[in-house]
């Protein structure tokens, strides 16, 4: 049906319900449909030319707005956290209050540095921040058949906003939910807006956001994108659903999790880092138009 499926990294459970999802969202067609995608290492790679690619907040940490010495620091809180945030011997209930506190350190870490607004554009254009190939078509269609698509981000607002802006697809369809700074009258960071939002708490920022959702409730289909198992609660806040196909990016020690994956996300697509496969997913739901 869709030839791209066939693709070396797609590894899907159980294809026949996949088609039998595909085609019940395409029937109903693109104004039934919303878009819900996490950011980093979702829409962002995972990797290029054998380097990790940044997440918003490595793209803050690596500038010059961080002093070297809090460089450190929060490189050592990433060489803690993130093998927790992908261990698969730990359940969630205990990764929990581990995530939390990684987050709430990070974040004193960048308020303490007095980060400035002013600083993030630049923060941005610097880094080695990466849209996966094929973001373009995949931005522009969905914007093209008026598809909502909400980014919903355990990351950095400010941060996420600049990236897309620098790749011109902060267009007028996508939403954002994500962790946003506040500044001071003098544009300086002072603190977090807001309920935190980590990892493995996406299903109360989705339940905290009833108005974005009760405004689409007219479209109950849902395609979601995500690279963490955490990403699977995020259209938790979704009303009156009717279908949903989950896509999951699987980047980062593949072996040990992909039954994981399989027995949660419809299609898992195994250290690719194109969007080839979620637009050609786009592209049938509207009707290849
Ligand atoms: P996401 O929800 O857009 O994927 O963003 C969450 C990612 O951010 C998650 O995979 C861990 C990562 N992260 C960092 O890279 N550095 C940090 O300091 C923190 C708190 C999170
Ligand atoms: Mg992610």
């Amino acid at each position: 049906m869709i030839p791209e499926l066939s693709n070396p990294s797609v590894c899907m459970k159980d294809p026949q319900r996949v088609q039998k999802v595909l085609q019940s969202i395409a029937e109903a067609g693109a104004n039934k449909l919303q878009v819900i995608s996490d950011f980093d290492m979702t829409l962002t790679r995972f990797s290029y030319n054998g380097k990790r690619c940044p997440t918003c907040h490595n793209i803050l940490d690596n500038s010059r707005a961080i002093s070297s010495e809090c460089k450190q620091k929060l490189a050592d809180l990433l060489k803690t956290y993130y093998p927790i945030e992908i261990d698969t011997s730990l359940s969630v209930e205990e990764k929990l209050p581990l995530m939390v506190e990684w987050w709430t350190k990070a974040h004193d870490l960048l308020v303490e540095q007095k980060v400035r607004k002013d600083q993030l554009a630049e923060a941005v254009h610097e880094s080695e921040a990466r849209l996966r190939d094929g973001y373009e078509f995949f931005f522009n269609h969905l914007h093209k058949h008026d598809v909502p698509l909400l980014i919903f981000s355990a990351g950095i607002g400010d941060i996420l906003e600049e990236v897309i802006r620098h790749f011109n697809v902060f267009l007028s369809n996508v939403k954002i939910f994500s962790n946003y700074m506040d500044f001071d009258e003098s544009g300086t960071l002072r603190a977090f807006k807001g309920e935190l939002i980590h990892v493995y708490n996406k299903r109360e920022g989705a339940l905290l956001n009833t108005g974005h959702f009760q405004e689409l409730r007219t479209r109950p289909n849902v395609l979601l994108l995500g690279d963490s198992i955490g990403d699977l609660n995020m259209a938790d806040g979704v009303q009156d659903m009717q279908n949903i196909l989950k896509i999951g990016f699987l980047n980062d020690k593949v072996e040990e999790r992909k039954q994981t994956y399989l027995d949660s996300y419809d299609i898992v697509l195994v250290k690719d880092e194109t969007m080839d496969v979620p637009n050609a997913i786009v592209l049938y739901l509207t009707g290849n138009k």
